[in-house]
């Protein structure tokens, strides 16, 4: 089988951090932070960035910006992670689960129709591991309602669809930058929108409404600390500029692994659509065997991460804070987590790491009679 490319170059890291904790302290130093802007509007062409703390935080002010508030409801997929959820709620609105198709992992948009009220302000659509549903379908879909797009682009940074690429769909895209996401900072986000008016609201809200430079201008707002740190901003400069690298490395490790797994016993990888450009998050393969989810958690167990073996991923409307009864259950994406291991790389995952999954997998399910 043919080997990856090396792993793209760690050394400027230090280097960047050791750059920014030399001018530390500086009660008003953002020049990381502003230049890593920069950069992102060039990387993504964007015309504006707002680097956060978080991913979560990302989709906190942009939802915020686009005017999220008590009395709003937001439809969600229940294929996400609760961080998705969360900043909804936060903001007193009321996150309104929509179920995915099976076929695609697409938003199933008859369920989704049925769920817009005269309340639904916003969708945030996820582009979970990394896939992209159809742009031009959740457009027209927004914009026959009335409602406010914010992408949760959480783990997609380096896909597209339709020539769209991930979290430019709507008003904003929200990207995480949390270990374990292609470009990381160890914790960090950003938000990517074309609308300045979004971007100055998101910059106002992630620094307790202060407008630079500080003290220009009185606080008129109520908002939080959702700064990206300055070694971090360094960081996320410096691996952003290995961006393209770390993708290429991504999509050799996830192609490795999935080659290595062809013809494995109940086990089918999940196609793209022809027009999408997929970032290669996770490999993801259907599970066809009984009991599926525990198959997951077996192979965990063993040593080989996965969404939902370890980390328990299940639908965000059967959660403990959000299971009302109200509803019936979004059956689509119960199916698709309990059916799809998705596993978890990071750039570390060599050869020989993706051989000890791939030979873990291949004997377990010979073996899977649960
Ligand atoms: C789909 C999705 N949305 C939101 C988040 C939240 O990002 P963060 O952990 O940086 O707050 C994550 C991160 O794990 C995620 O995977």
């Amino acid at each position: 089988m043919t080997g990856l490319s090396p792993l793209p170059a760690v050394e400027g890291l230090g280097e960047s951090v050791l750059a920014a904790l030399a001018g530390m302290p500086d009660p008003a130093g953002a020049a990381h932070t502003s230049q890593f802007e920069q950069d992102l509007t060039e990387a993504f062409a964007s015309r504006n960035a707002v680097a956060v703390s978080s991913g979560t935080t990302a989709l906190h002010a942009a939802l915020a910006a686009a005017g999220v508030g008590p009395g709003d409801e937001v439809l969600v997929p229940a294929l996400t992670v609760v961080m998705t959820a969360a900043p909804v709620v936060q903001l007193g609105a009321t996150a309104v689960f929509v179920d995915s198709d099976p076929a695609n992992l697409d938003l199933d948009y008859t369920d989704a129709a049925a769920k817009v009220t005269d309340r639904t302000k916003a969708i945030v659509p996820v582009h979970l591991w990394g896939r992209m549903g159809d742009p031009a379908s959740l457009r027209v879909f927004a914009a026959e309602r009335g409602l406010t797009v914010i992408e949760d682009a959480a783990q997609a940074a380096g896909t597209s669809r339709a020539g769209v690429m991930a979290g430019a769909v709507g008003a904003a895209g929200c990207f995480s930058m949390k270990d374990g996401k292609i470009l990381w900072s160890g914790e960090g986000g950003f938000v990517l929108t074309e609308d300045p008016a979004l971007a100055a609201h998101a910059r106002a809200f992630r620094s307790h409404w202060l407008q630079p430079p500080p003290g220009s201008r009185p606080q008129e707002q109520l908002a939080l600390n959702g700064r990206l740190a300055e070694p971090l901003a360094a960081l996320a400069q410096a691996n952003l500029r290995r961006f393209p690298a770390l993708l290429e490395r991504r999509r050799a490790q996830t192609t490795y692994l999935l080659r290595a797994l062809d013809g494995v016993r109940g086990l089918t990888p999940l196609q793209t659509a022809t027009d999408e450009t997929w970032n290669h998050y996770a490999p993801l393969l259907h599970i066809g065997p009984p009991n599926p989810r525990a198959f997951a958690e077996h192979l965990a167990q063993l040593g080989v991460p996965s969404s939902t073996g370890t980390f328990r991923l299940v639908p965000c409307d059967t959660r403990p804070m959000f299971a009302s009864g109200d509803q019936a259950p979004c059956r689509g994406a119960a199916q698709i987590l309990d059916h799809t291991l998705a596993l978890v790389l990071t750039e570390h995952d060599d050869e020989a790491a993706l051989d000890r999954y791939a030979a873990v997998i291949t004997r377990e399910a010979a073996a899977w009679s649960e």
